[in-house]
């Protein structure tokens, strides 16, 4: 494969705190929503949990030695918030930043550039109980978790992400309720985006604050291309609510200057919008450095009956769509079609809506696919190839680095352990890590492109 992205592009992979950490309650650890979600019956196939994980926690050596042997110039993680502040807010643990802070080092001293996100989903329960993101106190405790956490590792880490698909947390979490905290609820997960992002911003300012050299700071979207499925109005119509809801809710405000107006149309019947306070859209759109993009799929839809006909109980996920719609190309293991073509028009769009957009990075890319013996993975090596390759295609847009997800099997939320994301296989009962064929490829890829950048 001929690769032609520039000298300093960055190849990476990536994980998160939950999926793969386990030690739920070691090192003072508090509970997150995930940990209590988890043991509600039937919210996680097979009544899985993250309580042990990939043990990262306990097998980070072994893990960094196969990240060092993959020859990445970035990491991805996360912090686990609860681990840092087990009640949210207040005391500090600081045998949780120890534990960042060694892992930090050890990929400095590897040379390999650690990109860490703050929230990737994993709210302290104890935030959760008093309104969790329905509350706009928690975008404050956001901002304080976030300083803290600047303040103890800003002189070993340069790229901070404030949060994880911010989508997931509101609408999945607190819409759809098929993700912690498991809610079904309209004006609430609609204010929990809104404090979502505004928790970004105002994190992103606190850690400005410290006045450290040499920072950067961004957020990571979840940017699935919408496609209606015939050209008729409807269609369109219901194509472009998904988008609105998906995309638009989030990066207008952050990139525009406001939130569409076909958000607050689409949801009049729910909510009064009052928790937008006139202030708070100069603070979600404190500029960033960076950008960071999730893609997996395109999102093909129809117009559908609400679920709910009486709109005023409607949740924030009911929009009259059909996303379950799927075009004639192959399939994932999580049945997700496989359209490269979606990574360039995720990129492109981003762009044409917002001129101004700052550096972009994929910041995950990967699949599911059942296991063959000797774990030869030609499915992931095809689709990473594609994908890449999509990236590399996508016109006028800076792009900085690819990250695939993941490094190692993991937690795939209300999953489990069924699905798969590694480019190394997780024995759940001895923990033993296998590199399926795709980490052999990866590391032989990432070698050529270095050469030919
Ligand atoms: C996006 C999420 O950030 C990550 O946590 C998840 O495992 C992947 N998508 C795959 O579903």
């Amino acid at each position: 494969m001929v690769v032609s992205f520039p000298s300093g592009f960055r190849w990476g992979v990536a994980t998160s705190a939950y999926q793969i950490e386990g030690a739920a309650s070691l090192g003072g650890r508090g509970p997150s929503i995930w940990d209590t979600f988890a043991t509600v019956p039937g919210a996680v196939a097979n009544g899985d949990t993250g309580d042990v994980a990939a043990d990262h926690y306990h097998r980070w050596v072994d893990d960094m030695r196969l990240l060092i042997d993959l020859g990445v110039d970035a990491y991805r993680f996360s912090v686990s918030w609860s681990r840092i502040l087990p009640d949210g807010w207040g005391r500090i643990e600081q045998r949780g930043l120890d534990f960042y802070r060694r892992l930090v080092e050890s990929l400095l001293d590897n040379e390999i550039e650690p990109f860490l996100t703050l929230y990737h989903w994993d709210l302290p329960q104890a935030l959760e109980d008093r309104g969790g993101w329905r509350d706009r106190d928690t975008s404050y405790r956001f901002a304080d978790y976030a300083a803290t956490v600047h303040e103890a590792l800003g002189d070993v880490v340069s790229k901070w992400t404030t949060l994880n698909e911010p989508y997931c947390s509101a609408i999945v979490g607190y819409g759809e309720g098929r993700h912690a905290p498991g809610a079904r609820e309209g004006h609430g997960a609609l204010a929990a985006a809104h404090h979502l992002l505004l928790g970004h911003g105002l994190a992103v300012q606190a850690m400005r604050a410290n006045g450290l050299p040499g920072q950067e700071f961004g957020i990571v979207l979840n940017q699935s291309p919408t496609v209606p499925v015939t050209s008729s109005p409807a269609d369109v119509a219901a194509a472009s609510r998904q988008d609105c809801l998906l995309r638009r809710q989030f990066t207008d405000p952050l990139f525009g200057s406001a939130y569409p107006d076909e958000l607050t149309s689409m949801f009049s019947e729910i909510s009064d919008f009052s928790f937008r306070h006139d202030e708070d859209l100069s603070i979600i759109g404190e500029p960033l450095d960076y950008v960071g993009l999730n893609y997996y799929y395109r999102l093909h839809v129809a117009d559908a009956p609400h679920r709910e006909p009486d709109p005023a109980k409607r949740t924030a996920h009911d929009i009259g769509v059909d996303t379950t719609q799927l075009p004639d190309v192959p399939r994932t293991g999580m049945g997700w079609p496989v359209e490269p073509v979606g990574l360039i028009t995720a990129l492109t769009d981003l762009k044409a809506r917002h001129p101004g957009l700052p550096p972009v990075y994929v910041t995950e890319n990967g699949c599911v696919y059942p296991d063959t013996e000797g774990f030869e993975d030609t499915d992931r090596i095809a689709y990473l190839r594609d994908h890449i390759a999509a990236a590399e295609a996508a016109p006028g847009v800076d792009l900085r680095g690819y990250f695939c997800w993941s490094l190692l099997d993991n937690f795939e939320w209300a999953h489990g352990y069924k699905h798969r994301f590694g480019l190394i296989h997780v024995d759940y009962q001895t923990q033993q890590r296998t590199p399926r064929a795709s980490y052999h490829w990866y590391r032989s890829f990432i070698t050529q492109a270095r050469q030919q950048g």
